[in-house]
């Protein structure tokens, strides 16, 4: 079978702070630009797509795309705590209106990463008034924005924190972390700087599972009719020692959010690589594998364990690929990728597993947080000094089968030549 179910969606994602350029409330912007400082350069302009955002949607679309997944800014709706700005919720409805004037269906994500620096100052997600926060600015933006909105999530990889504790085979630089951190709340003025990267993993996932499932629903309560789920970040965990360990890393990091999806409309996968989990945690790339530019395994068959993983976990909510791809230099290994990751939904399609969508990520070469402007995951280039776009093959590659909703026969990777945009 090489089919898939009519309606699929096929998309490419972005988020704000990493597309839109010049996120200068946010609290990352402060920690970008502070010292010592974790982030080998600032985001700036990123890809000024707060500004390009009809050419990068029209462009999206015309290579046969049909969905749109990007994140609105809560810097930029709620720039200080009660006030919230008109023009930046009128600006999303633009991004919106644009997506339904090119045929594509919306995702949008109301948290990718990013908090408003004030929220920071207050201490962020550990503080007890953050979910009544978040729900309120969710309240907010979605009375503004849901006639147009089609699909919702609340938080983007909200586990993530939760991921980075089982890290035992990268030095973190603890004390410039601790420095950082204290850097960050003198430059807010403040004496405290809760962001979402750091602090206390444990007590920041019980505060944003509850603000899910009250920004849920928030939204819900809200003009248009949409599904909200949440955007899980999920690898193919595999044991090289004790089992037990293994699964105490899936309980830690993945089952809590799976639960919350299964309450939800539908559950969004984030899926990139394997990890191995040894006696003490993540024991690294095995040597002799493909590294990608962000040095994990070149792993694409990782799409297809975790959509069976979920799939046991979540029961009947359909599961949607929210995010999937690979940073690499050379374009003809991301058509591998998205080769070998589609084959894998096949299967799991064949074995009547409930998969509605892939969206890709990224649309666009973007900021990667830290690791700045160096990781390539876009399907579309961006030249840094003049902001043009250009189209990788891959882009053409993942159009084409979206266009026809099937695996192409396609060996090689496309020039691009064979599918004028
Ligand atoms: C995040 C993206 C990020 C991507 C690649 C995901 O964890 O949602 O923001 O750029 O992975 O690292």
């Amino acid at each position: 079978m090489n089919q898939f179910p009519p309606g699929f969606l096929w998309g490419a994602a972005t988020a704000a702070h990493q597309v839109e350029g010049n996120n200068t409330n946010s609290d990352l912007w402060v920690l970008e630009h502070i010292q010592p400082t974790l982030f080998v350069e600032p985001s700036l302009d990123a890809c000024d797509h707060f500004h390009r955002f009809r050419e990068d949607i029209r462009l999206l679309a015309s290579l046969g795309l049909n969905t749109y997944r990007f994140s609105v800014e809560w810097a930029r709706i709620e720039p200080e705590r009660n006030h919230f700005s008109l023009a930046a919720l009128d600006h999303y409805r633009r991004v919106l209106a644009a997506c339904h004037e090119y045929g594509v269906t919306p995702m949008v994500t109301f948290y990718h990463f990013s908090s408003p620096r004030w929220f920071a100052a207050m201490g962020g997600w550990e503080k007890k008034p953050a979910a009544d926060l978040f729900a309120r600015y969710c309240e907010r933006a979605a009375a503004h924005l849901g006639d147009l909105i089609g699909f919702a999530s609340t938080f983007n990889e909200p586990n993530l924190p939760m991921l980075l504790r089982w890290i035992s085979n990268i030095d973190i630089p603890f004390p410039t972390v601790l420095r950082m951190g204290r850097q960050a709340a003198r430059a807010v003025g403040s004496n405290r700087f809760g962001c979402f990267f750091l602090g206390d993993a444990a007590k920041l996932q019980e505060a944003m599972i509850g603000a899910h499932h009250r920004a849920r629903a928030a939204m819900k309560s809200g003009p248009g009719s949409y599904p909200v789920g949440v955007n899980i970040s999920l690898q193919d965990e595999q044991a090289t020692g004790p089992k037990n360990k293994r699964d105490q890393k899936c309980r830690e990091v993945y089952d809590e959010w799976l639960k919350a999806a299964a309450q939800s409309d539908y559950a969004g996968i984030q899926t990139y690589t394997r990890c191995r989990v040894g006696k003490r945690g993540d024991l690294g790339p095995e040597e002799g594998i493909e590294l990608t530019q962000m040095g994990y395994e070149f792993w694409p068959e990782a799409l297809e364990i975790c959509l069976r993983y979920a799939h046991e976990r979540c029961g009947g909510v359909p599961l949607y690929i929210t995010e999937n791809g690979v940073a690499t230099e050379d374009d003809s290994r991301r058509v591998e990728y998205i080769r070998r990751a589609l084959s894998g939904v096949l299967r799991c399609l064949a074995d009547g597993i409930d998969v509605r969508g892939y969206i890709h990520w990224s649309l666009l070469d973007n900021f990667e947080w830290i690791m700045g402007y160096r990781p390539k995951f876009g399907l579309v280039a961006v030249n840094r000094l003049t902001q043009e776009r250009r189209i990788k093959p891959s882009a053409y590659y993942l159009g084409a089968i979206a266009r026809e909703n099937r695996m192409t026969d396609l060996l090689e990777a496309p020039t691009g030549a064979e599918y004028p945009v």
